[in-house]
């Protein structure tokens, strides 16, 4: 239920990293601050006079190679701790780069749609890691001694 903007250059900022974002493991920390980084630096690109296509398919481009890399090592994360909900969030990921995907393949047909991309880029920012990542925080913290952890809490 986000209200239209009418003016879509001024659309909701993309968050600024806090230490209440941490999911606790400082791989993954450090990704979600550079895709954070990153896609203020797109939308500043795209919302400036006159943007640059190729810059901004370059921009686009790094955020879809970071965000393959950063899915997977939080997947083998995920998998290493016996995650309960990791199917799910590997579909949440692959509906994420397919629309990224989609996106570049729209910039090199010349047919991209700018407000539509500074929607997906702002609103993905905006829920990945408070809505996707920080709910299964606890199995993203350590890859070492899971095993450990679940004989300990056995019975
Ligand atoms: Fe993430
Ligand atoms: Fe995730």
């Amino acid at each position: 239920m986000c209200p239209v903007n009418k003016d879509w250059r001024k659309g909701a900022p993309i968050p600024a990293w806090r230490p209440d974002l941490s999911v606790g493991n400082a791989k993954l920390d450090e990704q979600h601050i550079v895709l954070l980084e990153l896609g203020r630096n797109l939308l500043r690109m795209l919302h400036g006079h006159a943007p640059r296509m190729d810059s901004v398919a370059f921009a686009l481009q790094d955020i879809y190679t970071l965000c393959r890399q950063h899915d997977q090592d939080e997947e083998e994360v995920l998998r290493h701790n016996a995650c309960p909900t990791l199917d799910e969030h590997i579909e949440s990921h692959r509906a994420t780069q397919e629309t990224l995907a989609k996106l570049l393949a729209d910039i090199a047909q010349h047919a991209i749609d700018e407000p539509e991309l500074s929607r997906v880029i702002t609103d993905w920012m905006a829920h990945h890691i408070s809505e996707n990542d920080l709910p299964v925080k606890q199995y993203l913290k350590h890859k070492a001694g899971s095993k450990a952890r679940a004989r300990a809490t056995g019975h």
